[in-house]
């Protein structure tokens, strides 16, 4: 285009982050501001350097044009960029979007200061009204404001054009593992002040009760000559818990610099206000007490020219030697990684979804965000202060691809600064935000450290991380770091730091416990080790979505906001599917490492959640004492809030079927501390007891309504006899023919259409893929190993079976004796040798398949949700039940799932026939519709065809999920050995 602002190509000047872009500041216009939010006239240009043609289309705004228009769909890669081209170049190929519409400027906005503020555009924004230049901004996640005064004229219709250019020098620093979408992703805004108004307002709350506000104030340069009208000054008044419009003055002694003899300034005023609050309560992340702050600027008149509102928190934030402190104490981090993420609109995300993320995270018990990696919408933060999260506000920097090159450039000195300035200008006030983060993935350089300087001295409350300035050395003391915040490092790394005597700082894992698929196992162990260890406090998990997108399988279009409703459960609708790279025909790509979070694209929690959600529970339950002595001791792990807002009932679990509930009253325990609570009557006798509590809220919660599960925790009251429920030889065999099998050895059962046969394969999951395990079990030809039989033997009512399964490591020897009861039962034991060279498989068990019609399974064990033996402690054990169908977990890409741990028996039923199996101990299980080899094949679940029957695994020995998709693998714990497997199990057909 030809217009003065596409002359100077700004896409390619990373020097140029901005050309009359107004400061960016913490007042907040939103309130009264016109929205220019819905239809805009929109083109797709092949390049910035194209002129618009005559032909309009429409858009949506805000949106990414990538999920309504189908020239330029939407493309997913981790660390590479899409394009060849060198930072600070962008290729010649250039989407751009022109979006434009016709705006009327009220006539009573005459004399005033007229701005338009854009929430978000990637990755560089133009403005014209009426032709004419308004301005130019980059930073994609941050808004844009542009004085718009001397260009519209109140009373008359004025012509706004948007131009967003998708691919730039700040390309290269917007290098985040996510999908690249073009677009106005925030909403747009117009809003007028008084030609005096509040340029900025900064608070400092603190937990004593001591509140400072300073105000900067200008006055508008287009009207006059942007001098202080003389005699203005700033008034405030503050509501909240116990305080009933407490009157704030300007300080006198503060502006004593800036009367008429001592002016420092003709053009900026500065003005202070300050109290003390007495006997504030202040806000943490349990109990987020807000107040609610109306700064005013008034004429000398008196008359008010400008207000703004803000909702504050009392609170410090501090770190004392290694700790992290929130108002003194040493609080975990239990934080997830959270993007903008849809999967209809991408990274347009309204408040309401905002807000039901929040929610999510709260009722599964996560305290803390990281926005990562860029600074969320202005809304993000409102609800972060009034839900109650630690942040950690991140600004909008990675250049992963180029990293080492970028981090010292002096090309893009200025972006670094003007990112974390930006970010710092509009979020300073917000309780909520506790740390700064620079930035991800960019390396180490100057670039750093001025930002860092920068932001140190304009907030000396906050601490600043960046992962890429620790990483180099955890204890140094001289970094751009406060915090050494790695991402998936080893917990015995961590654990090992903390115990060295070298630990200079926190250590909060800014990442950790990938949640790729099937994942996030030890998740338990490494908090147990984090809680064991003075000097670890937490980390954030990655991360909250699967990022995918609903798409059309016939035509591959996005289905964008027209899919609304057509998905459920975590499962896309009929001929639909969720799409990750690759799907939107882009050949570079990162696949399916897009889909890593403890959410499906629905935001449906994954079972991890409820891992989670007991790993962080308030409420713990621990057994003390021996026999009849034993006492049971509730411990409040919260570190502000007492019990008084659950309530709690105890539910009892026994293996021979009993269950029942009785009331419980939860003892008053101060934080931190731990109390004996009241102890139900347990009848002895019925072999295994289990008690869990059953912890609710007890009211209403800003984040969850009285009666929701808060968590579960559970002890084991009675122990299994013994011998129970062990099935073994010794039963009373009497004089019965054996069960029948064919001439092979393989069991005959009416019930059953496929035998019970040795299973040394699991459908890969993202962790067993990119770890390389699977590649490893392929070699040994674990996925195809064939069974050979030896020898069937029939002596009284047993058939003793023998057969080889030959790997690329040597035979697998395996071994079923199946003997038939008196009661009907088919009693199989089975031994499987593993030779030394079968290291590390996936699982040794037994697999068979039923047929159609037994619809339901019913099981004691772990429960109700999915659960793997290193994932295994957020599942109560409990009589449970549910449709097979629902067992299954719809992870994006097909893999292992289902499983329930610790299973002793279950019961598969229909309406005509039932099948019971109890098992010899606790064991790993799965009932499904779909082979392990069905599972293997598949890419997206619309490829998956339910088979009629179950699809049933009954484990020796299963393989932990670990997090080898980015980060450790399991412990060895949780590894399947070589050697001899021995397992037994009952078969009954009712
Ligand atoms: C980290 C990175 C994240 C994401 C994650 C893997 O290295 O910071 O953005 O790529 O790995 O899913
Ligand atoms: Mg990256």
């Amino acid at each position: 285009m030809t217009d003065a602002l596409f002359v100077l190509r700004p896409w390619e000047s990373p020097e140029v982050t901005s050309w009359g872009r107004l400061p960016m500041n913490a007042v907040d216009r939103r309130e009264r501001a016109v929205s220019l939010d819905g239809r805009w006239r929109f083109q797709l240009l092949p390049s910035p350097e194209r002129e618009p043609g005559p032909g309009w289309s429409w858009a949506e705004l805000p949106g990414s044009w990538a999920l309504d228009v189908a020239e330029d769909p939407p493309q997913y890669t981790n660390v590479r960029m899409p394009w060849p081209e060198f930072p600070p170049g962008s290729p010649p190929a250039n989407p751009t979007g022109v979006y434009e519409r016709d705006v009327d400027i009220p006539a009573d906005w005459a004399g005033r200061r007229i701005v338009l503020q854009v929430g978000a555009a990637e990755s560089v924004l133009l403005v014209q009204v009426d032709g004419r230049p308004a301005g130019v901004s980059k930073d994609s996640h941050l808004a844009a404001e542009f004085d718009l005064s001397g260009l519209v004229r109140p009373g008359h219709r004025a012509t706004v054009r948007l131009t967003v250019v998708k691919w730039s020098d700040a390309s290269h620093i917007e290098d985040q593992d996510q999908w690249w979408l073009g677009g106005i992703t925030r909403p747009v805004l117009l809003y007028t002040t008084d030609p005096l108004y509040l340029a900025d307002v900064t608070v400092r709350a603190r937990r004593d009760g001591e509140l400072r506000v300073d105000c900067r104030v200008r006055a508008a340069s287009g009207t006059a000559t942007g001098a202080l009208p003389a005699g203005w000054y700033v008034g405030g008044q503050l509501t909240g818990p116990g305080l009933d419009g407490l009157e704030l003055s300007q300080d006198r002694e503060f502006d004593r610099f800036n009367t008429e003899d001592d002016r420092v300034s003709d053009f900026l005023g500065e003005a202070r206000m300050g109290t003390v609050v007495p006997g504030v309560r202040a806000w943490n992340a349990e109990t987020p007490e807000l107040y609610d702050l109306t700064v005013r600027l008034h004429r000398a008149d008196g008359t008010v020219a400008d207000t703004s509102h803000h909702r504050i928190g009392f609170r410090d934030v501090q770190i004392r030697g290694r700790d992290l402190l929130v108002n003194g104490e040493r609080v975990y981090i239990r934080g997830v990684n959270r993007h903008d993420f849809h999967p209809l609109t991408g990274r347009t995300v309204s408040y309401e979804d905002m807000r039901a993320d929040l929610l999510t995270l709260k009722r599964f018990g996560f305290n803390a965000v990281r926005t990562s990696h860029y600074p969320g919408d202005p809304a993000l933060y409102d609800l972060t202060d009034e839900l109650g999260f630690y942040v950690v506000d991140e600004a909008d920097i990675e250049s992963h691809d180029h990293a080492h090159e970028i981090a010292d450039d002096p090309r893009y000195l200025n972006a670094f600064v003007d990112r974390v300035s930006r970010m710092v200008l509009r979020d300073k006030n917000h309780p909520s935000v506790i740390v700064w983060s620079l930035g991800n993935e960019s390396d180490y350089g100057a670039n750093h450290d001025a930002a860092a300087g920068w932001l140190r001295r304009h907030d000396p409350t906050r601490p600043v991380q960046y992962e890429g300035a620790a990483k180099l050395d955890w204890a140094a003391t001289d970094d751009a770091s406060d915090i050494a915040c790695p991402m998936y490092a080893p917990i015995e790394d961590c654990v090992a730091h903390a115990l060295s005597g070298e630990q200079t700082r926190p250590l909060i894992q800014c990442e950790y416990s990938h949640a790729m698929g099937n994942s996030n196992g030890t998740l338990a162990d490494t908090w147990a080790a984090i809680e064991a260890t003075p000097g670890l406090q937490g980390g954030f998990i990655w991360e909250f979505w699967d990022h995918g997108i609903l798409q059309h399988v016939n035509d591959g279009r996005p289905a964008g906001r027209g899919g609304a409703g057509l998905y459920e459960n975590g499962v896309a609708g009929p001929g639909l599917r969720w799409a990750y790279g690759g799907d939107f025909g882009e050949t570079i790509h990162d696949g399916a490492f897009i889909a890593d979070g403890v959410v499906f694209p629905d935001r449906t929690p994954k079972p991890v959640m409820f891992e989670h959600r007991e790993i962080a529970a308030p409420v713990r339950l621990s057994v003390e004492g021996e026999g009849t002595w034993r006492v049971l001791r509730v411990h409040n792990r919260q570190h502000f809030r007492d019990l008084s807002w659950l309530a709690a009932e105890w539910e009892f679990a026994a293996a021979d079927g009993g269950a029942w509930t009785l009331p419980a009253r939860l003892p008053d325990v101060s934080p931190g501390d731990s109390a004996v609570i009241d102890r139900p009557e347990v009848p002895g006798g019925a072999g295994e007891v289990w008690l869990t509590l059953r912890v609710t809220t007890a009211a209403d919660e800003p984040w969850a309504p009285r009666g929701t599960e808060v968590c579960l925790p559970q002890v084991r009251w009675y122990p299994a006899e013994e011998g129970e429920p062990v099935v073994g030889a010794e039963e009373d065999l009497g004089h019965i023919p054996p069960p029948e099998t064919d001439d092979t050895g393989l069991l005959l059962h009416p019930l059953l259409v496929s035998p019970p046969v040795l299973s040394l394969w699991r459908a890969p999951t993202d962790n067993d893929v990119l770890g390389g395990m699977a590649e490893r079990w392929r070699e040994l030809a674990l996925d195809r190993a064939v069974r050979e039989p030896v020898a069937v033997e029939r002596k009284g009512s047993t058939v003793r079976v023998r057969s080889r399964w030959a790997t690329g490591a040597g035979v697998v020897e395996h071994e079923q004796a199946f003997t038939a009861l008196v009661d009907g039962r088919v009693l199989v034991e089975e031994t499987a040798v593993l030779p030394e060279e079968l290291t590390d498989v996936a699982r040794v068990g037994t697999v068979f398949e039923t047929g159609p019609g037994l619809d339901r399974l019913a099981w004691y064990g772990q429960g109700p949700w999915e659960s793997y033996p290193d994932r295994a402690s957020g599942a109560p054990v409990g009589h449970h039940s549910a449709p097979v169908d629902q067992l299954f977990t719809p992870y994006l890409r097909p893999q292992e799932s289902g499983g329930r741990h610790g299973v002793r028996h279950f019961t598969l039923s229909g309406d005509d026939h039932v099948l019971s199996v109890r098992l010899d101990g606790p064991r790993q299980v799965s009932v499904t519709r779909h082979r392990a080899e069905d599972l293997t094949a598949a890419a997206h679940h619309d490829e998956l065809t339910p088979r009629p029957g179950c699809v049933v695994h009954i484990d020796a020995a299963h393989r932990g999920l670990g997090t080898a998709s980015c980060g450790p693998d399991t412990s060895p714990e949780y590894l399947v050995t070589p050697g001899v497997h021995r397992w037994s199990w009952t078969l009954r057909a009712l």
